[in-house]
């Protein structure tokens, strides 16, 4: 098979990349490792910054999320008996779309499933350093393939196989474990709250978020040895009543739906390109969850790459392609600093100094319109 870029991973990176190469008239075909109601089924990130709003509406890709998609113009961030409201509209004249990552999955697939081998296996990497790099697979019917192109991306989020293809002796790494994870849980109950709800408190941080008007996503600092069975719905309702409380104020409950644990971490690999074989998204880099820029970032790393594929197929350009890791590390860089801030203000350590110092800097957050709209233009995002 021949195609002018492989893509491995069929997550929303992959997804997009080959979405946007597809309008200029440039041909693709992703390679997944999963079943498309697996990828499409896969709870994950639910809040899109303004850009990636914007992108995905410009791609055609815009109907459900402009009908579905809920415009947030704030967030409200909490700690015991007070819930402050950061106005992100007037602070950066930017908002945010809460809006599930299986929905932008959904939409992409929609789009690009006829140019996706599902439940491949054994997926590796060929002859990166030469012109006609190639991708091997077993495909679901179990015949050997392999696939040949100008270039291959590898979009195959942390676990992939793309970024350990790069000699290790060429990788430099950045990695941090955090003593916390997060458990999470989609219900269907609506929301009670109209915009996220960020919560300090001494038992851990909690977070209120939604999906729609009818389903809720909650979660709850744990830590990551924690197992899921031994937290009941009602184990759980109980923490993030505590949590979130505030007087005058209830959280509703409904049926769980979905639960389970996601331990954090912040990870960053260079290089993230390797002779023809460039890296996106999750496959070089990973941020704890506060802030929700996992998904952002995936985007924002494609959206520099389709336009330098775009000016390298379109008339040979290469500047664009070598100047792809230094632009893109910019973002990422940010990002990680911001998802690392947010995180250590927001999860309790049990150390007094460190309780002291996040209450600090989460009223000063509140009080000084600098640091307020430092945090509103990370989290609604920079221009890509
Ligand atoms: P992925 O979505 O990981 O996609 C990679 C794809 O490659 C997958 O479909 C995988 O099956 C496939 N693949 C892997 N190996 C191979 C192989 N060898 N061959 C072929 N295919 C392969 N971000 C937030 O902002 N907020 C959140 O609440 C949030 N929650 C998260 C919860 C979990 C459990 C995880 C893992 C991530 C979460 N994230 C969250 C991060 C966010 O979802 C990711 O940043 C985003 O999915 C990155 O997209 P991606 O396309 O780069 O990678
Ligand atoms: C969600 C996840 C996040 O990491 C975040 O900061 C906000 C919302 C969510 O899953 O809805």
């Amino acid at each position: 098979m021949r195609t002018q870029v492989a893509v491995v991973g069929a997550g929303p990176a992959g997804l997009l990349l080959s979405h946007l190469l597809a309008l200029h008239d440039i041909d693709s075909v992703v390679v997944e490792n999963r079943s498309r109601a697996y990828v499409e089924a896969r709870i994950r990130a639910g809040v899109l910054e303004q850009g990636t709003a914007d992108l995905l509406i410009d791609a055609g890709l815009g109907d459900r999320l402009k009908a579905e998609g809920l415009r947030h113009d704030g967030i409200h961030l909490q700690w015991p008996g007070t819930r402050h409201r950061l106005d992100f509209r007037e602070l950066t004249g930017r908002s945010v779309w809460v809006y599930g990552q299986t929905e932008v999955v959904k939409d992409l697939l929609a789009a690009r499933h006829e140019h996706v081998h599902f439940e491949v296996a054994g997926t590796a990497l060929h002859d990166l350093d030469t012109d006609r790099p190639s991708v091997s697979f077993t495909d679901s019917s179990g015949t050997p393939r392999r696939l040949t192109a100008d270039v291959v991306v590898g979009a195959d989020g942390f676990h992939g196989v793309s970024r350990e293809t790069i000699p290790a002796a060429l990788r430099t790494q950045w990695e941090r474990h955090y003593p916390f994870g997060w458990l999470g849980i989609l219900a269907e109950v609506p929301p009670s709250t109209d915009e996220l709800i960020y919560a300090w408190h001494p038992d851990g941080f909690a977070m209120h978020s939604m999906r729609s008007p009818v389903l809720s996503r909650l979660y709850l600092q744990v830590d990551p040895a924690e197992r899921i069975e031994d937290w009941s719905d009602e184990r759980i309702w109980s923490a993030l009543e505590t949590r979130l409380g505030l007087d005058g104020w209830t959280l509703d409950r409904g049926p769980v739906v979905d639960k389970g644990i996601t331990p954090m971490r912040s990870f960053v690999s260079t290089p993230m390109r390797h002779g023809r074989l460039f890296l996106v998204g999750d496959a070089a880099h990973i941020v704890p969850p506060t802030g929700a820029k996992g998904l952002n970032l995936a985007v924002a790393d494609v959206a520099v790459l389709a336009r330098a594929l775009e000016a390298f197929f379109g008339s040979g350009r290469t500047d664009l392609l070598d100047g792809y890791e230094e632009r893109a590390l910019h973002r990422v860089w940010r990002c990680t600093h911001f998802s690392w801030w947010m995180t250590t203000m927001l999860h309790t350590t049990g150390d007094a100094l460190d309780r002291e110092l996040q209450l600090s800097q989460l009223r000063y957050v509140c009080s000084s319109t600098a640091a307020a709209t430092g945090l509103a233009e990370n989290y609604a995002g920079l221009p890509f």
